[in-house]
This record gives C-alpha cells, sequence and structure tokens, in this order.
C-alpha cells in the first residue's frame, strides 16, 4: 500500500499508475497558525506500508514524522519510508564543537517509526550509519546518464572530487569518457573551482552532480567550460533544490537543466519512480 506524502504529489501520482489501486490519498491542510494536519484518506490495518515523502522544504519533515504516526496508530503492520530526498545530509558529521549533527537527529526519529528506509543519492553515505534498520541508498546516475545521452555528450563531468564515484558510474552507463574539477568552498554561497586543462574545445559536456543548491558550484563549473571552448554544456543532477534565481542564472550560461522528481521543482525532466518500484515492489 502506497501513501502518498504531500512532499512528493507528482512523484506518487507517478507510483500509483503501476500499482493498481493500492493507494492511500492523504488529507493534508494548514491551521491558520502554521500547524500542520495530515489525515490518511483510507485503511491500511493489517498493510504493508510504502511511504513516500521527500523532507524539503523543512515543513515536510513534520509531515513525514506525522504520517509515520498516522499509519502505525492505523494499524498497518509495518512501514517502509522512502524519502527520495533526504535534506539536511550536508550536516552529516560535526563541524564545529557546539553543533547538531542535523542528519543524524533526523534518522534517529525516522526509525523510530519505520521498519526500513530507502532514500535516492544520499548526499554522504555515512548517514546509513546512523539507521539502526536497513537503510538503502538508491542511485539515480543511470536515469540521469540515459537523459544525458539524448544530448549526444562527448564527456560527462563532475563538479567536483566528492563527485567522482558517481560520475563513473554514469559514464558506465552510457559509454562516454569522464572527468571531474577541483571545488573550494570559500563559505556556503561562494565556490571556486581551481583552472584545469581540458580538452573541451567544439564538445558537448554534460556536468552531473548530486544537489543542486544556490546554484554556486554548476554556474562556476559551466563558465569554465565555456572559457575552454565548449560547444554545447547541459546541467543534471538528482536533486533540484535552485534557492532563489539560482535556475534563471544557471540558464544564463548552459544549454539545459535537468533533473529528478526528488524534489518537485523546475527541471524535473527525469522520474526515480523506475527505482521504488524496483526497490520497494519488485517490479521493472
Ligand atoms: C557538494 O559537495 C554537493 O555535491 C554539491 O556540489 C553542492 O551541494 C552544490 O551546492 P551549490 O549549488 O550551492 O553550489
Amino acid at each position: 500500500m502506497l501513501v502518498k506524502g504531500p512532499g512528493s504529489p507528482a512523484l506518487c501520482d507517478r507510483l500509483e499508475k503501476r500499482l493498481d489501486g493500492n493507494v492511500v490519498d492523504v488529507e493534508h491542510k494548514i491551521f491558520p497558525d502554521g500547524e500542520r494536519y495530515i489525515r490518511l484518506k483510507g485503511d491500511v490495518k493489517g498493510q504493508d506500508c510504502v511511504l513516500v515523502n521527500t523532507t524539503y522544504p523543512t515543513e515536510h519533515i513534520l509531515d513525514l514524522f506525522f504520517l509515520q504516526d498516522a499509519i502505525l496508530e492505523a494499524g498497518a503492520s509495518s512501514l517502509s519510508v522512502v524519502v527520495p530526498y533526504f535534506a539536511y545530509a550536508r550536516q552529516d558529521q560535526l563541524f564545529k564543537g557546539g553543533e547538531s549533527i542535523s542528519s543524524r537527529a533526523l534518522a534517529k526519529r525516522i526509525e523510530f517509526q519505520a521498519g526500513s528506509f530507502f532514500s535516492v543519492d544520499l548526499h554522504s553515505k555515512r548517514i546509513l550509519d546512523y539507521f539502526t534498520i536497513p537503510a538503502t541508498n538508491l542511485s539515480a546516475m543511470a536515469l540521469l546518464a540515459d537523459h544525458a545521452e539524448l544530448y549526444g555528450p562527448d564527456l560527462l563531468l563532475s563538479p567536483d572530487e566528492g563527485g567522482v564515484e558517481r560520475i563513473k558510474q554514469a559514464a558506465s552507463e552510457v559509454d562516454v569518457p569522464w572527468d571531474y574539477l577541483v571545488k573550494k568552498r570559500i563559505d556556503g554561497n561562494t565556490v571556486k573551482i581551481e583552472p584545469k586543462s581540458m580538452d573541451v574545445e567544439g564538445k558537448t559536456v554534460v556536468i552531473l552532480d548530486d544537489i543542486i543548491s544556490t546554484g554556486g558550484t554548476m554556474y562556476k563549473a559551466a563558465q569554465q567550460l565555456l572559457e575552454h571552448g565548449a560547444e554545447e554544456v547541459h546541467i543534471g543532477c538528482t536533486h533540484g533544490i535552485f534557492v532563489g534565481d539560482a535556475y534563471e542564472r544557471l540558464e544564463s550560461v548552459c544549454d539545459s537543466i535537468f533533473c529528478t522528481d526528488t524534489v518537485e521543482t523546475k527541471g524535473n525532466e527525469v522520474t526515480i519512480a523506475p527505482l521504488i518500484l524496483e526497490a520497494l515492489y519488485g517490479l521493472e
């Protein structure tokens, strides 16, 4: 039984099309004081439930917790929680004394009312270790690589060293060469990409990353490719946050922008529905 979380409506509709009516809708409203209300509109008693709800923006974290509580309260026999975009994943450790390990705090609350956990392209695999229930990180890189193939890429590029494993996986999927840039983060809004000599003149390059947030990383990477004479630059990611005018800024330095529906936003050209259908329902 799929429970359609309000953080992922379009993704849940895509899943529903394959699930022969085994779906529960959710009533969702916000009170005048901003408090959130959640109610299951169907019976889940005795059912094995799959709850799909992303955790961005932050309000959807509360929806997730309330739904977990509602599903177990209503007598479900098991609950698998699918969080397509796991927010706060970049705070996966202490960087300064006195901080919270925010992703661990979320993991602990999720597992309090769940039997298993799934997410997609977690920014840090360390987060899996914060769960004591079975926790799985699905990868959208093959889906992104398939989409990238439409542009006839000569090169797939990661904008930083942290994405090397991901870009290798994507490149092997479509048999295209890969490379990476070296990034230094100055602060939350500013990044510097180290100059690198690359033979991209006249070529089509697709840059892939896990997250586009402020867009600073992708902007600097695309600029460097254009300076080196790239003919076409396309940028793609799993989680498209696009803070403020990030999407529009990026449009000025690339030929196209695409992302998956882990966060429902502009550029949702790729759906992660097949990953969930295969991992949770055994459907191809
Ligand atoms: C960082 O390590 C991630 O992989 C992304 O590169 C980063 O989160 C992108 O952030 P922004 O779009 O703000 O540069």
